[in-house]
C-alpha cells in the first residue's frame, strides 16, 4: 500500500500535472471575438447586430424552443423569466434548499420571498414532496434547479405546479442541452434561465446568460426587461420609451460571439465528457465508502460537477461524523493533488444575507440538504475538458488510495469529529 502524500508519500495525480484548460480557446473563438470588434457593434441595442440574434436563434433550436432571450448573466437570467411570469414584491417562490446563492438573489431582488425546500438525498434536486409542503396562497412560482448537470424531476414538479396554477422556471445554469424524458432542459417550464458563465459547460469569455420560452408573450416581455422596459424598433431610431421597469440586463456582442463558437462543439464534447466521466464513475462507484453520483435512466446527465457522499459507517463511524470525514478526505485527497472542496458550504437559508435584519425569506427544515453538505465533496471544472480522461483515471486512483487507507482516515475524522462536539 503505498503511503499518503500528506504522510510524505507519493501524489497520485503527479507534482505539475494541470487540468486540461476551460474554456476552450481555439482559432474559432479568437476570430469570433476579433469579428465582433472589427466591426464596431457591440450590444443587441446597435443597428444591425446580428451575433446575439443569432445566438437567439441557435440556442432556441437546440433546447426545442421558439424563443430565446440573450441576457448579461444567468442571475439577472432568472430575475428576468421570474419578473415576465408576474412574479412581484411579496410573492413566494419555492426553490432547492441546496443551490447556488444566485438563485435565492433572483427572487429577493424581485422584491419576492424565497422559501427553501429540501432537496432528494440521490439527486440533489428540489424534492417534489418538499415543494408541496413548502406551499401557501402566497406561492407565484417555482424554481426548480438542474443542479450539477442533471434535470429536476419536471414532470411531478409541473403537475404540482399546475394544480397550484404556479409558474415554473427552470434554474438551467449549470444543465445546458440536457436530455429529460426526451425533451431538453429550458423547455421544461413556462420560462429558463442558463448561465454562460465561463466555467459553465457552455461557457462564454466572462458573463452571460440566455433565458428560453416557448411563448412569445413571455418573451416579449423577457426583452423588455433587459432593456429598460424599452422595445426596440427593428429598424429606425430608438424611442427612448420606457413600458415598464426594467433593468440594463443585456449581454454583450462579444460575449455573443464566443458563445457561438462554442455552441458548435457543444454536443460533441459533451459526449466526451460523458464517456470520460462514466468510466471515471465506473471505477469509483466500486469503493465502499463513497456514494458516486448517478443518472437516472430517463434523463442525461450534464456532469456540470461531480459530487460525492461519503458513508461514515463504511469507515466504522457514526452517521454523525459525516462533516468530520468529508473535511479529512478533503485533506488528503488535496494532497493527492485532486481539487476536492465543498459545493455551497450551507443550506441558502442559512446565508448570512438571510440573517436577521435581510430579506424576507422562509425557511422549513431541510434536514437532506444539512446532510449532503456535511457529508459530500465535488470535483468542479477539472472533468470538463473532453481530453479529462487521463486526468480522471489519476483521481480515481486518489479516491482508491484513500479507501485503501480508510483507517488512517477515520482516526482523523475521528479526532476533528471529537473536537466538533466539544466545540459544540
Ligand atoms: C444553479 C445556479 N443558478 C444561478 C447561477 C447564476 O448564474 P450567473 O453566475 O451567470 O449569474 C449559477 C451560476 O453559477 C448557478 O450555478
Amino acid at each position: 500500500m503505498s503511503k499518503l502524500a500528506v504522510l510524505g508519500g507519493t501524489r497520485a495525480v503527479p507534482e505539475g500535472t494541470t487540468a486540461p484548460r476551460w474554456p476552450i480557446v481555439t482559432d474559432a473563438e479568437r476570430a469570433a471575438v476579433l469579428g465582433v470588434v472589427d466591426s464596431g457593434r457591440f450590444t443587441v441595442a446597435a443597428g444591425g447586430e446580428q451575433e446575439i440574434p443569432a445566438l437567439e436563434r441557435e440556442w432556441a433550436d437546440r433546447v426545442g424552443v421558439g424563443h430565446c432571450v440573450a441576457v448579461a448573466n444567468g442571475t439577472i437570467g432568472l430575475s428576468i423569466a421570474l419578473a415576465a411570469a408576474g412574479v412581484g414584491p411579496g410573492d413566494e417562490v419555492v426553490v432547492p434548499a441546496l443551490s447556488f446563492v444566485g438563485t435565492a438573489l433572483a427572487v429577493v431582488h424581485l422584491g419576492a420571498v424565497p422559501v427553501f425546500a429540501d432537496i432528494d438525498p440521490v439527486s440533489f434536486n428540489l424534492d417534489p414532496d418538499a415543494l408541496r409542503t413548502a406551499l401557501s396562497d402566497r406561492t407565484a412560482a417555482v424554481v426548480p434547479v438542474h443542479l450539477h448537470g442533471l434535470p429536476a424531476d419536471m414532470d411531478e414538479i409541473g403537475a404540482v405546479a399546475a394544480r397550484h396554477r404556479l409558474a415554473v422556471v427552470e434554474d438551467a445554469a449549470q444543465a445546458h442541452g440536457v436530455a429529460y424524458r426526451g425533451r431538453c432542459t429550458g423547455s421544461l417550464g413556462d420560462l429558463a434561465a442558463f448561465s454562460l458563465n465561463a466555467s459553465k459547460n457552455l461557457p462564454t469569455c466572462g458573463e452571460g446568460g440566455l433565458v428560453t420560452t416557448d411563448d412569445a408573450r413571455l418573451a416579449g416581455r423577457a426583452a423588455l426587461l433587459r432593456q429598460f422596459g424599452e422595445r426596440l424598433p427593428a429598424r429606425g431610431d430608438r424611442p427612448y420609451r420606457s413600458e415598464i421597469a426594467g433593468w440594463n440586463g443585456k449581454i454583450n456582442a462579444i460575449q455573443a460571439a464566443f458563445t457561438r463558437a462554442q455552441l458548435a462543439h457543444l454536443d460533441e464534447w459533451a459526449l466526451a465528457r460523458d464517456r470520460n466521466v462514466r468510466a471515471f464513475l465506473d471505477r469509483t462507484a466500486a469503493i465502499p465508502g463513497l456514494v458516486a453520483p448517478t443518472a437516472p435512466d430517463d434523463r442525461e446527465h450534464g456532469w456540470h460537477i461531480l459530487r460525492f457522499r461519503l458513508r461514515p459507517a463504511a469507515f466504522d463511524l457514526p452517521e454523525t461524523a459525516g462533516g468530520a470525514l468529508r473535511a479529512a478526505i478533503c485533506r488528503v485527497l488535496r494532497g493527492e493533488g485532486v481539487p476536492a472542496s465543498r459545493y455551497q458550504s450551507m443550506p441558502l437559508s442559512r446565508q448570512p444575507l438571510f440573517a436577521d435584519g435581510g430579506p424576507a425569506c422562509r425557511r422549513g427544515d431541510a434536514p437532506v440538504t444539512e446532510a449532503v453538505v456535511a457529508d459530500s465533496f465535488v470535483l468542479q471544472r477539472v472533468h470538463l475538458h473532453p481530453d479529462a480522461g487521463p486526468l480522471l483515471d489519476r483521481v480515481a486512483d486518489a479516491l482508491e488510495k484513500v479507501w485503501e487507507h480508510r483507517a488512517t482516515l477515520a482516526v482523523l475524522a475521528r479526532a476533528q469529529h471529537g473536537g466538533d462536539r466539544v466545540a459544540a
